[in-house]
């Protein structure tokens, strides 16, 4: 199997290749003076499967276009299978219709994947498990985020867990039991209208504890703000945040430190170079091993 990086793999294609024992390329790319942008796959894929791998982090837009452009590159250049790896997946968010007169939009994107000749999926962490089945092919929901949270309470000595809504809940208590840490979760009320937040349920007494926030995701940083003011307010002696997807959005990363976030934690699923990154190609090769053989 060849594993081909799209324009953002964040070095995790190389990673998962070195584990997996495959071949490793990068796809040429360059952006037209108009904006558009070029792809080409130099190394010879005829009668291979092909593992494409394509981060929709920033430039979400462009970053999915180019993805679309990949699987007909490898289409052309007569690859066996083609797979495709996702380790953020954008327009996850709006999975349903909440407003009159809104798309699906995951349906959308996950649809134009497997129409364009992608047969099998992975996402990291996509933000419900459920709109998968948007995919036409096989896909699976890779977790990454108990490397991630396991690794910065061991960095940071936390001796507690947080889940800043009740969505995070089931993950962080699996996690705090399996690593034995104590933990509390926040109830959070958005605004449909205005996306303000508010907390429904606080949390309980966190004199002296050093509290990790654990988050599937980090955007605006309003849900850490929000969880890292209350833990503070509550008497944590620190407080530090850790999440699968570092997005942070118009100036995220500077809110989040003033609120008193000591060290923000993320995966190479995301770029961030402001953060603290942990490799987590181990866990995602463990899981692509065994879903793409099958
Ligand atoms: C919400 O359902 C998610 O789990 C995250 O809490 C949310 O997407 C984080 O967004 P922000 O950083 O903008 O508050």
């Amino acid at each position: 199997m060849i594993v081909a990086g799209v324009t953002a793999d964040y070095g995790l294609g190389l990673g998962i290749a070195k584990l997996l024992g495959a071949r490793y390329c990068r796809f040429y790319s360059k952006i037209f003076s108009d904006g558009e942008s070029y792809l080409r796959l130099d190394e010879k894929v005829k009668g291979e499967d092909i593992l494409l791998v394509q981060s929709m982090d920033m430039l979400q837009d462009k970053r999915f276009t180019e993805m679309l452009l990949a699987v007909d590159a490898a289409i052309e250049a007569h690859a066996n299978e083609i797979y495709g790896l996702v380790p953020y997946l954008a327009y996850a968010r709006q999975d349903r219709v909440f407003l009159e007169g809104e798309p699906v939009s995951s349906r959308a994107i996950l649809n134009a994947l497997s129409s364009a000749g992608m047969s099998k999926l992975a996402v990291i962490e996509p933000h419900k498990k459920e709109e998968l089945s948007y995919f036409k092919g096989k896909s699976l929901a890779i977790e990454v985020i108990y490397s991630i949270a396991s690794e910065a309470a061991k960095k940071t000595s936390a001796d507690t867990l947080v889940a800043p809504d009740s969505g995070a809940m089931p993950r962080v208590s699996a996690i705090a039991e399996k690593l034995g840490m104590d933990w509390d979760y926040i109830e959070k009320k958005r605004s449909r209208e205005d996306g303000s937040l508010s907390i429904a349920r606080g949390l309980s007494d966190m004199a002296n504890s050093k509290v990790l926030i654990v988050d599937d995701m980090i955007s605006t940083g309003g849900t850490i703000v929000m969880a890292a003011k209350e833990a503070l307010s509550k008497g944590a002696s620190r407080v530090d945040a850790a999440a699968s997807h570092l997005i942070l959005a118009n100036g995220a990363y500077g809110r989040i430190k003033d609120a008193g976030v000591g060290n923000i934690y993320g995966s190479n699923c995301t770029s961030n170079n402001s953060c603290e990154i942990i490799d987590v190609s181990g866990a995602v090769a463990e899981a692509l091993s065994g879903f793409l053989v099958d």
